[in-house]
């Protein structure tokens, strides 16, 4: 069975993007694939967050990965902290990074512009430590989101020249996978680019209908459609995105007719939104609670799930070790 591998980092709670972006995905696959998620917190450590939060922030979204759906039995869940082999294969991975390549990652430029007293040296290999994280379970496929799409082919690469410089065929390429057919790029309600816990756009998991609602009635939109069948602007489009995501083909069907022919009501359009996200959202919020309340729980998945990773990783570290020439102890 083909192995799937993805993660997230623990800074805050679960927003909209990650969910249609990620997580839904996570769900879908672990009844078809050998699935593992995990909590990218040494990715956290880029930002030096306190000592005293992460244990939290870990168990946060531990707790709303399962109120999401994923279940531990078919796809273990682990914190990437636990998995230390994946720093041996990190490093390993680096030797064969170029500093000119990993300069260029978009990511990088964005948070250098963003923290400049802050460029460290873990910014800067971001994509080798995700690459680790894939390539440590040889997995063939990986549910993100558009934003992934450069340090995917980072990770593509990494396979691609472990395997050339030592005449193999080890690791395959790790494909992306999107829930739908082509990558989504979830956008923040208030115009601007994607939603995102940096730039505080965002629609929470834990969120209640009524933040929702009011979050969504606030969306940017524009004066209304002049001609008919006219290109929506992109304010527009990102409340479409939505309406694709979250509510039913005739729905959306509904709106774009009535966008086309210029009897579109934007009040009606994010009512209907609201109305929509409120119910995927306020299932998984209820299990967020039960599941949060439970920390000895969420603990032993996080125990039992390392278990299963660190043997996954192992195998292939030792592997790689042989490759390379090293004893394997
Ligand atoms: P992170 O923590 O920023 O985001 C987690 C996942 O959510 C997706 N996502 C979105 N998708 C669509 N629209 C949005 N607005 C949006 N915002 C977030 C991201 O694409 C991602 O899939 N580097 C990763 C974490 C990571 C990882 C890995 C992922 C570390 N190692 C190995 C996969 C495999 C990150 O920072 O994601």
């Amino acid at each position: 069975m083909e192995k799937v591998v993805s993660g997230i980092r623990p800074t805050g709670n679960l927003h909209l993007g990650n969910y249609f972006g990620a997580v839904k995905s996570f769900v879908a696959m672990q009844d078809q694939y050998q699935c593992m998620f995990f909590i990218a917190d040494w990715h956290s450590l880029t930002t030096h967050p306190k000592p005293g939060d992460i244990q939290n922030s870990v168990r946060t979204i531990l707790a709303e990965y399962l109120a999401c759906g994923i279940d531990p039995v078919k796809a273990p869940i682990y914190v990437q902290s636990d998995v230390r082999e994946t720093l041996e294969l990190y490093l390993y991975l680096n030797m064969n990074c170029y500093l000119g390549e990993l300069e260029r990652v978009t990511t990088f430029k964005e948070k250098a512009r963003q923290q400049p007293d802050n460029v460290n040296a873990g910014l800067l290999t971001y994509p080798t430590l995700m690459a680790a994280d894939i390539l440590q379970h040889r997995a063939a496929k990986v549910p993100v989101g558009k934003d992934q799409e450069q340090n995917m082919e980072m990770a593509r690469r990494c396979a691609r020249r472990f395997n050339n410089i030592y005449g193999v065929e080890f690791f395959p390429e790790p494909q992306n996978f999107y829930f739908s057919d082509k990558a989504l790029k979830v956008p923040g309600l208030d115009g601007s680019g994607k939603m995102g816990k940096s730039t505080g756009n965002c629609i929470y998991l834990r969120d209640d209908d009524k933040t929702i609602t009011k979050k969504v009635m606030k969306a940017v939109t524009d004066s209304g459609p002049t001609e008919p069948n006219s290109e929506k602007p992109e304010v527009i489009e990102n409340l479409f995105t939505f309406l694709r995501i979250a509510s039913t083909p005739d729905t959306y069907q509904y709106f774009d007719e009535k966008w086309n022919d210029c009897s579109i009501r934007y009040g009606d359009l994010k009512k209907q939104i609201a109305q929509d996200l409120c119910a995927i959202v306020a299932p998984i919020r209820e299990r967020i609670e039960q599941f949060s309340a439970d920390t000895a729980t969420l603990d032993r998945i996080a125990r039992d799930g390392a278990e299963v990773a660190r043997q996954s990783a192992r195998a292939t570290i030792d592997e790689v070790r042989r490759i390379i020439g090293f004893r394997i102890i």
